[in-house]
């Protein structure tokens, strides 16, 4: 019985293998169609090339084959062990010099570099820093010698600390261990999401402390608007709680003289960098507070982008949970646009992979890593209809430990049919990264494979402007703001072209 199946599969291979050789064979030039309609469907599959942008792409698709076969493939390892791989990469280099557009998903208390943080602001007087149980530490400016409270016993003025160590490099490396999450062994040190986790909330509130003392605050806006500028970030969404701010004497300042010197410091950085274009907050906290959001927005319209609800999805409440709060907008009659973070997980079924759907339902702008999409059909198919963005946050997603390698995760299903979708960083302070080109790299690379190309980055930056721009319209706010955004497109998308990179531009045909 076995002999004569294995008899029957060889006579039958060897007839395809007879017709193969002749008429049997697919015909080349339906085959050629196929492939290329099917690369047409993918983001940017659609986009025009120049010829000196068909050039560079040749160029970038070689770059890609040998990064490939090298024998560490960045996209494939643990980001923390990738970083230095990735400096080196020549198509990391190219990125940086590319317009990326906006950066529609960072969080404002991880918006700068750690680096920042520790080398310049606990360096300024009267910087205190207390040691905790649970292995963390906190911050305060004080004129005097803070109280000893419920979390934090025993604090210590950072000049007299430093004084006394002997290594203050090494001392320095310990403050910036507190505020990341990078370590060398990330996945022995994080075996599960739930411990990740734990880690990731203490590094924001080791960094609350230092951020939210009023003078620095000040700062660290601007210093956030210039470490995205300076990636070819030209537009700024970011996602903020409004915390309150202190000052030396204790004085507390509340949430409209955040978004006052949000709006004063985002002015001043346009000023001083009139190519770039603006930044706006979407407001984003634990509890559905939606009134006063409306409120704030309402007052500030030209500061206050929408509102979202942050937090672990996976451990806390879902978007139906806060459905009447949520409603509310709409009973009003006001607009307040929605920018949820939803479908954060891999837990298919439960109630954060549902959030994907109630957010499309109560007509979200974009999604916040919308990482459960892929096997959502019809909710993806009404975001597609609907033009709502995903906001891809890779580097996120691998450190938090929703995929190991990026080749594997969802957004290549679709990146591959085009479906609507920008690249963000999340929170590139805690994951030690600046920017978006980092970001960048491991969408075009790891995610869209050999196939992502020019046309695909392009297309990637141009949807983060489109994205702004839908806003501005829908809203019908200030005419200057939109047209400054179309000078985007006519302006500030051109490639560093191959030869004489630094300054011969090429325009682009978008
Ligand atoms: C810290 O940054 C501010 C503004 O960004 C700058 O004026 C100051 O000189 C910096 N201080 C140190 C110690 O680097
Ligand atoms: C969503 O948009 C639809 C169509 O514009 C509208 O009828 C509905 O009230 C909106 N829902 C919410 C919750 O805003
Ligand atoms: C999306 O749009 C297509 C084409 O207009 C339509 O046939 C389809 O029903 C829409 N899907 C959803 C889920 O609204
Ligand atoms: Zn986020």
């Amino acid at each position: 019985m076995v002999i004569s199946i294995s008899h029957s599969v060889v006579a039958y291979v060897s007839l395809l293998w007879f017709v193969s050789g002749t008429d049997g064979v697919p015909d080349p030039t339906q085959r050629d169609l196929l492939i290329r309609q099917e690369v047409s469907r993918q983001t940017g599959g659609r986009v025009t090339l120049t010829a000196a942008e068909q050039k560079l792409d040749a160029y970038l698709h070689l770059l890609k084959e040998q990064e490939m076969s090298a024998a560490q493939f960045p996209p494939a390892i643990h980001f923390f062990k990738a970083k230095p791989l990735i400096q080196k990469s020549s198509i990391f280099k190219l990125l940086q010099k590319m317009p990326k557009g906006a950066a529609l998903h960072i969080h404002s208390s991880a918006l700068v570099s750690v680096e920042w943080l520790v080398k310049n602001v606990t360096y300024r007087p009267n910087c205190y820093i207390c040691y905790t149980w649970d292995k963390s530490v906190r911050f305060l400016f004080s004129t005097h010698q803070p109280f000893p409270r419920w979390d934090c016993f025993f604090w210590q003025l950072l000049d007299t600390l430093r004084a006394k160590t002997e290594d203050p490099v090494g001392f320095d490396n310990s403050l910036m261990q507190y505020l990341t999450l990078v370590t060398e062994d990330p996945d022995s040190e994080y075996p599960s999401q739930d411990v990740v986790w734990k880690k990731f909330e203490k590094a924001f509130l080791a960094a609350a402390g230092l951020i939210s003392h009023a003078p620095v605050l000040r700062d660290y806006i601007y210093k956030g608007l210039e470490e995205l500028h300076h990636d070819n970030v030209l537009y700024l969404e970011v996602r903020s709680g409004l915390s309150r701010a202190y000052e030396l004497d204790g004085t507390i300042h509340d949430k409209v003289w955040t978004l006052k010197t949000f709006q004063e410091v985002t002015k001043k950085f346009t000023a001083d960098h009139p190519d770039f274009l603006g930044a706006r907050i979407i407001i984003s906290v634990h509890s559905a507070a939606v009134k006063e959001a409306i409120e704030l927005q309402k007052e500030f319209p030209d500061v206050v982008a929408g509102f979202d609800l942050v937090g672990r999805e996976d451990s806390g409440r879902s978007l139906w949970y806060f459905r009447e709060a949520l409603s509310l907008p709409a009973e009003l009659s006001v607009t307040l646009p929605y920018f949820f973070h939803a479908g954060e997980t891999d837990n298919e079924g439960t109630d954060v992979d549902q959030n994907i759907l109630d957010a499309l339902l109560f007509n979200t702008t974009r999604i916040g890593h919308g990482y459960a999409l892929a096997h959502h059909p019809l909710a993806k198919e009404l975001s597609r209809n609907r033009s709502v963005a995903v906001e891809l946050c890779p580097i996120s997603n691998q450190v938090l430990k929703l995929v190991s390698d990026l080749r594997n995760h969802p957004a290549a299903m679709l990146m591959s049919e085009g479906h609507p979708m920008v690249i963000s960083s999340d929170d590139p302070s805690v994951f030690d990264t600046t920017g978006l080109s980092y970001d960048f790299y491991e969408a075009f690379v790891g995610i869209g494979g050999l196939k992502g190309n020019l046309g695909s980055l392009k297309e990637l930056a141009l949807n983060s402007i489109r994205s702004v721009l839908l806003i501005f319209i829908s809203l019908s706010l200030c005419f200057d703001v939109t047209i400054d955004v179309f000078v985007f497109f006519t302006k500030y998308w051109k490639i560093p072209s191959l030869r004489g990179r630094q300054n011969k531009l090429v325009s682009s045909s978008a």
